[in-house]
């Protein structure tokens, strides 16, 4: 971060705008929407700043700057067209220790103006730190057609109710959610389609309603697809900024635990190198026993949580206990690495049908049905088949595939370190031990494996 995102409270402050041109007003308008009391100092003075004189009681000072200009100013802008008159209110403002901003000079700054979106009281502010102002603005026009214009409207009716819910919600976890079913339900909704009064009687009722020491925990237990944090739902990352907990575990990326709320509790219960990880049973508890505490989990799972996921164990403690819980699919590995491999899974030439399947071997052996599996036409996904790779390919040649039959290996699907080796069953299982393989690994067994020198797509780092 090359700039520290603050707001300043301007009102009735002095600021300094030295230049009077078409830019120096633009900056005149942002700092007196702030309240900001404007010197402006130039030699000549356009039209269009004269006109801002009269609204915002500028005081205009026709002359060059100089040193001694610089007094009790808050801050100063330059926006004049002399280098010379810029540098030298770059370094005064320096030696003063005033904010300043040279108009399209990030060097003689040392503050920059963002692009803002005024929703008053709410104010959001984009900045690219300088180096690309357009994309600021593109992604200020994007913000700015998802927050409603009564944003402003909605955060004057939730301060009005402010202390009033602060008296009867004590708990500061369960006040949150109050808020947040609030602002994101009928009331909120009630707001942007213009009807105030409706919107104030109903948060009312709402918090007559609210049992002051109500349970409100619960569990979101989401899927967080198979790597790309892009590839996360929309319900997904809404219940992930709203939660006050994550539980999470090992297919999980940094990327994605980012985008979780600030200060959430992030709680690691995955296997680390040389470690057990919790044993699933405890974190059944442990989601059970943070919802009861009133907390909002989320319990963050690679893939879809239903898909080797064990999630079904987790929602059934849950169930029991009568807590509170939704399940958020996500993509799974099988459908995320594919895609991104260019392996379509069925293909009217190649699979009717695709079966998914875990390599995940236990006493040493894998548990497959193997007759069926080595049937033609389909495609067969395997799961944490790495290490049985070998095996696994032996035990289909062995119940009738054929030893060329088309084999790939995904590494990190989805993700900008993904692989793809493809083979046959008699020669993929060499291939992988000869490489430096980096799990997470998923296999594609099939004769749609042929599509993926045709239909590969995606550049990771290795392409
Ligand atoms: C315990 S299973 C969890 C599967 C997950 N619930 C899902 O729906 O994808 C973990 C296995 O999923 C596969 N996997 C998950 N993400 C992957 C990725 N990005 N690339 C390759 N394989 C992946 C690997 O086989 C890994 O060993």
């Amino acid at each position: 971060m090359d700039y520290f995102p603050v707001f300043l409270k301007l009102k009735d402050q002095a600021c300094l705008v030295v230049g009077a041109g078409e830019i120096a007003a633009r900056k005149i308008e942002l700092l007196a929407r702030a309240g900001a009391s404007i010197t402006v100092i130039a030699r000549t003075i356009s039209p269009i700043v004269l006109n801002l004189q009269t609204t915002h009681q500028l005081t205009l000072l026709q002359k060059s700057f100089c040193a001694e200009d610089l007094t009790e100013f808050r801050l100063v802008v330059s926006a004049t067209d002399n280098t010379e008159t810029n540098r030298l209110v770059a370094k005064t403002a320096e030696q003063k220790n005033i904010p300043v901003n040279v108009v399209d000079n990030p060097e003689l700054c040392s503050f920059i103006f963002p692009a803002i979106i005024d929703r008053s009281p709410i104010i959001a502010a984009v900045s690219s730190g300088g180096s690309a102002p357009v994309l600021a603005r593109l992604l200020r026009a994007k913000i700015e057609t998802v927050i409603p214009p009564a944003y402003g409207q909605l955060a004057s009716l939730a301060d009005s109710f402010r202390d009033k819910v602060k008296q009867h919600i004590k708990k500061p976890a369960q006040r949150r959610i109050f808020w947040e079913s609030i602002l994101q339900g009928s009331v909120a909704e009630l707001v942007f389609s213009g009807k105030m009064q409706q919107a104030k009687q109903q948060l009312e009722q709402t918090l007559l309603e609210q049992k002051p020491d109500a349970n409100l925990g619960e569990v979101y237990l989401i899927g967080a697809g198979p790597g790309a944090p892009d590839l996360l739902t929309f319900r997904a990352l809404r219940l992930m900024q709203q939660a006050d907990v994550i539980v999470y575990d090992r297919l999980v990326s940094p990327e994605i635990l980012d985008l979780a709320r600030r200060d959430a509790e992030k709680i690691y219960v995955g296997k680390q190198r040389q470690d057990h990880a919790l044993p699933q049973e405890s974190i059944n508890i442990l989601l059970a026993d943070l919802a009861k505490a009133g907390k909002r989990v989320v319990r963050l799972k690679g893939g879809d949580p239903f898909i080797f996921g064990r999630g079904g164990e987790e929602i059934e403690t849950l169930m029991q206990q009568g807590i509170n819980f939704q399940v958020v699919p996500g993509i799974t590995a099988a459908s995320g690495c594919a895609t991104y491999a260019g392996i379509p899974l069925t293909h009217r030439d190649h699979a009717q049908s695709c079966t998914f399947v875990t390599g995940h071997l236990k006493d040493n052996s894998i548990n497959l049905n193997w007759k069926q599996l080595a049937a033609p036409n389909q495609t067969i996904v395997i799961y944490m088949g790495l290490v049985g790779l070998k095996k696994i390919c032996q035990s289909l040649i062995e119940h009738g595939s054929p030893k060329d039959l088309p084999i790939a290996l995904i590494q990190q699907g989805t993700t900008i370190n993904q692989r793809v080796l493809t083979g046959t069953l008699a020669t993929l299982p060499d291939q992988v031990a000869s490489q430096d393989i980096k799990p997470p690994t998923l296999i594609i067994i099939g004769t749609v494996v042929t599509l993926h020198d045709k239909l590969s797509w995606f550049k990771s780092r290795q392409a």
